[in-house]
């Protein structure tokens, strides 16, 4: 049986930060930490902090700009996270309720309605709680039946999450299968980190896989799927239920995403691009079969580098598109933006790559082809 992608939605913020008003934050907050501590920095007991730049975080990441889910508490220096009151039980969480408003245009532009829905599934870098399961609370929402549950692989939740739902779809325990992936980035980024507090935006994508036989026109057949985990430390995130042992947990660093960025870059580029390459000879593609890859959107310079050995020459904006500069790195959503927001200009037969890497690390590869 084939399945396909029938539609996808994408819910963006109202509220966006650009590199100028982040790194004037940030460099205040410096300036401020230095002066308390001139003493200790003068003998050598602290280190300073230094200043972030603009120019550092476009040439090192190509990102120019985020959307983010609360812009005054990221950047006031007395708070530096953002301002997320928590909400009453009777009220939706802000992960499901982001994750319906992305979920309600994927069904709109399927033109499918709830009940049709008979499987979500929710997949993103950090869930809000262990349980109830947000998938459970976003079938409520919308009113879908059938089952749902959560999931988490780091950048890669979209796509491993889609290869779920198509499993789900093929095996026959549902026809429409909901993959929501609301990532609120922000909440695990550390903006007082020089190294990382550029990274991350804010964003919720819904996915509706479905058998090809009731997809709308226009839907996009998988042709495959592959999976793939290496275990490495580079990309960490220590927070956990667990941490409340410790009473400390709150000053941690590593309670917020760290990385060594550089080594990421050294060891997910072959990795990623050695997937796909052995992914395409499996199903019998060729590069120039590639109309457009749809990348996660973690640092533009990775993503020339892999396109580059996919494709065997310099991709252009138009086969592999960036949303990055936009959106920041979204985790699991990247990919899954630049094909919502890149894929409609494409025509029958044409095929594509939308592909995943992130921490664990964990990589997803769905190639794709839009039908008629
Ligand atoms: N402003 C100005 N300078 C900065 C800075 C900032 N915000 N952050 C770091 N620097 C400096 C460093 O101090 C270093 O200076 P030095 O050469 O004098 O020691 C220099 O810039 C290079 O730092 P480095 O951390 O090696 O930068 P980089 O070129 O590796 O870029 C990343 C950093 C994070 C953008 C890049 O490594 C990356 O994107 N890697 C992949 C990460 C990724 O995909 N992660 C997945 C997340 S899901």
């Amino acid at each position: 049986m084939t399945v396909a992608i029938s539609a996808t939605g994408l819910w963006t913020p109202s509220d966006s930060i650009s590199n100028a008003e982040l790194v004037a934050s940030f460099n205040k907050y410096v300036e401020r930490y230095n002066a308390e501590h001139a003493a200790d920095i003068e003998a050598g007991v602290l280190p300073a902090l230094l200043p972030s730049s603009v120019e550092f975080i476009e040439k090192a990441s190509g990102i120019k700009h985020r959307y983010v889910i609360d812009k005054k508490g990221a950047l006031d220096i007395d708070r530096m996270v953002p301002d997320i009151p928590e909400r009453p039980n009777e009220q939706i969480s802000l992960m499901a309720e982001v994750a319906v408003k992305a979920a309600k245009q994927a069904l709109e532009r399927a033109g499918r309605d709830p009940g049709d829905i008979d499987a979500v599934i929710c997949s993103c870098s950090s869930l809000q709680r262990p349980y109830p399961a947000l998938a459970i609370e976003v079938q409520n929402a919308l009113g879908a039946g059938g089952f749902g549950y959560d999931m988490n692989v780091a950048c890669s939740s979209a796509t491993f999450a889609i290869q779920n739902a198509a499993d789900i779809v093929r095996a026959g325990h549902a026809r429409s299968a909901l993959v929501v992936n609301p990532e609120l980035c922000t909440g695990h980024l550390n903006y007082r980190d020089r190294e990382t507090h550029f990274i991350f935006g804010d964003a919720a994508v819904a996915v509706l896989v479905e058998r090809a036989d009731i997809a709308p026109k226009g839907a996009w057949a998988i042709l495959g799927t592959k999976l793939l985990t290496r275990f490495s430390n580079n990309i960490r995130n220590n927070f956990g239920f667990l941490n409340r042992c410790d009473p400390q947990w709150r000053d941690m660093p590593d309670k917020l995403i760290t990385q060594q960025g550089r080594k990421v870059f050294r060891e997910v580029v072959p990795l990623v691009s050695d997937m796909i390459l052995q992914h395409m000879a499996e199903l019998d593609l060729r590069p120039a079969d590639m109309r457009r890859l749809w990348l996660h959107q973690a640092n533009s310079n990775m993503n020339r580098l892999i396109a580059e050995r996919v494709l065997g020459h310099e991709a252009t904006q138009d086969e592999a598109p960036t949303v990055l500069d936009v959106y920041g790195n979204t985790a699991g959503a990247g990919s899954i933006i630049a094909f919502h927001l890149h894929s409609d200009d494409l025509k029958t037969g044409d095929k594509g790559l939308i592909c995943s890497f992130g921490a664990g690390y964990s990589a997803g590869s769905i190639f794709v082809q839009k039908a008629a």
